[in-house]
């Protein structure tokens, strides 16, 4: 059995956990930055960076406490070297590689999506390869087809924003505060999903690609005209958004039911509403549909302890100079897609 320090700093939330390759998870902490960027309606990279490089290392004395284990007896340390904001990524894998140096113990740079997209393996330990999976969050929006550790083939992206961006957008025009994800959701519990006519942005599109810039002007426009309440427009927007991605997955996929299982993970995937219509459409596909805890769903250093704990068991890891990325993308050989902000 291989224990891995995983270490996750590339967007606000600093976390630090011990995980084995039998799926245990012996200790983890995670801090969120919410409140210093609460302020600024969104993260600021520099303040993040500080704060990463004030916590990370008594986070990681904890946790290692918290296991009982000491450097000697990690088989690997693992920490995200991208894709992310580059001051909070360099804090974090380049203690990773002091650790790893000190100790004398592999290094693994993880991507931040690998850690997403394996992280439902860590807690279902029946979930084989291939998968179709589905990652939504704060910077990413996209459907793959997962066939392996490492092998990741993109079948569609966003064309400008993440959903997760759209939602945290929604939550800003509608004044709930950052982050705006689980506030919209909470609100759209209160309101008529059908109220507010928003439009479903390349729905019918031949092409499996999401857009969501449009989704958002609409909602802006909406709040403006004075007609709505906030919850109708929040219950509206998230209608329209999962229409949207139960559309795109539908040509992704196309009729192939060469995939057993659809995989949902990224922030988003803690959205309760799309969890459960995203169930529906697995099931009317006979796909077993499998979504991670919502623990493991948001930013978390368990995600990539166990991407460490993957590719450690596959021979793998990574060289000391390894250069932190603030771009890497899954799938590197996918075709660009129109559009400007098209992001990983
Ligand atoms: O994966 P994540 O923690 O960070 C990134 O790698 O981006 O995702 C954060 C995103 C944010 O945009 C947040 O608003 C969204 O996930 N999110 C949600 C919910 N919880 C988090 N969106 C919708 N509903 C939620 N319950
Ligand atoms: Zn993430």
């Amino acid at each position: 059995m291989a224990i891995v320090l995983g270490i996750e700093s590339s967007c606000d939330e600093t976390a630090a956990a011990l995980v084995t390759s039998e799926r245990q998870v012996l200790a983890q902490r995670i801090a969120s930055q919410d409140e210093a960027h609460a302020p600024y309606g969104g993260v600021v990279p520099e303040i993040a960076a500080r704060a990463h490089a004030e916590r990370l290392a008594p986070m990681i004395e904890a946790v290692m406490a918290e296991g009982g284990l000491e450097f000697a007896d990690l088989d690997a340390i693992a920490a995200t070297a991208g894709p992310g904001l580059i001051g909070g990524v360099m804090v974090g894998l380049v203690s990773a590689k002091a650790l790893a140096m000190a100790a004398g113990k592999p290094l693994l740079a993880i991507n931040h999506l690998e850690g997403h997209a394996l992280s439902p393996r860590l807690a279902d330990a029946e979930l084989e390869f291939p998968y179709a999976l589905l990652l939504v969050s704060g910077g990413h929006c996209q459907i793959l087809r997962v066939d392996g550790v490492g092998r990741y083939r993109r079948l569609a992206t966003t064309i400008d924003d993440a959903l997760g961006e759209a939602f945290d957008k929604t939550a800003k025009i509608l004044h709930l505060g950052y982050p705006g994800g689980p506030a919209v959701e909470r609100l759209a519990r209160e309101g008529d999903p059908t109220a507010v006519k928003l439009p479903r942005p390349l729905v019918g599109s031949g092409e499996p690609h999401f857009s969501f810039a449009g989704l958002k002007s609409a909602v802006l426009r909406a709040h403006e005209s004075g007609k709505h309440t906030a919850a109708d427009i929040a219950a509206s927007f998230q209608q329209a958004a999962i229409d949207c991605l139960l559309d795109r997955l539908r040509v992704a996929l196309g009729d192939g039911d060469d995939l057993p299982a659809l995989v949902v993970a990224g922030g988003v995937a803690a959205n309760q509403s799309i969890r459960s219509e995203l169930e529906d459409f697995a099931k009317a596909r006979s796909m077993r549909f499998v979504a991670p805890p919502l623990e493991l769903c948001t930013d978390n250093a368990a995600m990539i302890g166990w991407a460490g704990c993957e590719r450690l068991e596959l021979g793998q890891n990574d060289p000391l100079d390894f250069q932190a990325r603030p771009r890497w993308p899954l799938d590197p050989d996918a075709e660009p897609v129109r559009g400007a902000g098209v992001k990983g």
